[in-house]
């Protein structure tokens, strides 16, 4: 898969890139990133990417002229291979695991990363082919959204995790949330770890960490059980 970032500030997405699970995924050839500054898409010395809002208003409105260069050059690069653009955006679908899957399996990806007011209409009508929120606040541009979007995309792109850190055993997976974990000591300033843990019985520890995870979602993010079930309560590992 290959990403891209079209952004006024590349250096906050190269710093990213270039640590951790983004890197890994680099180095092991399992995605390429590519980041763009939308500034060299202008085309006047200024090299200007925003201006006032038509109508009037507070801020300033990304013009659309960068964004269809970059847009220009980025379906040259692709000939026919498919690309999708996407928007990080507050106004955007809610960012889910499952939309994360389906990205991941999905086409190449761009992100625009927007600023100021936000971006000419005309752009987001043309060009971008989906709106992302990474949830109900408002951030002041497009970048971190568009890292976080990325870091859950490259997490199920096979490879990139290796199998104990396994995308499928993640919390969201099957809607419940991770339980307690535990290293060495086994006591620490009287802190104890469970004795359950420390039994060797693997049925009983499944079925105590599935229970475990189970309360914390009831306690902390009742609305997933909901919408696993359709009701309030679930039964067992099995039931
Ligand atoms: N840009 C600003 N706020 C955002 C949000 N919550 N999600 C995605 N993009 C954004």
């Amino acid at each position: 898969m290959t990403i891209w970032f079209v952004t006024v500030f590349p250096e906050m997405i190269s710093a990213y890139l270039s640590e951790s699970m983004f890197k890994k995924a680099v180095d092991n050839d399992l995605v390429t990133f590519h980041v763009w500054d939308l500034r060299d898409f202008t085309q006047d010395k200024h090299r200007q990417v925003d201006d006032k809002p038509f109508g009037g208003g507070a801020g300033m409105v990304m013009k659309p002229e960068p964004f269809f260069q970059a847009h220009d050059r980025l379906e040259e690069l692709q000939g026919d291979k498919p690309f999708k653009v996407i928007c990080p955006s507050p106004q955007g679908k809610l960012l889910t695991h499952q939309g994360a899957v389906d990205l991941a399996n999905g086409d190449d990806i761009v992100f625009f990363c927007g600023h100021y007011k936000g971006i000419d209409e005309r752009v987001m009508e043309n060009l971008v082919d989906e709106e992302i929120s990474i949830g109900d606040y408002v951030l002041t541009g497009g970048e971190l959204p568009a890292l976080v979007i990325a870091d859950t995309i490259i997490r199920h792109i096979p490879g990139v995790l290796n199998s104990y850190e396994s995308a499928e055993s993640d919390s969201f997976a099957d809607d419940l949330l991770e339980g307690p974990i535990y290293t060495q000591p086994r006591e620490y300033r009287n802190l104890q770890v469970p004795d359950i843990l420390l039994s060797g019985n693997h049925g009983k520890i499944d079925e105590w960490r599935y229970q475990q995870r189970l309360a914390r979602t009831k306690e902390r993010r009742k609305e997933l059980l909901k919408a696993k079930t359709g009701k309030n309560d679930v039964g067992g590992k099995n039931g």
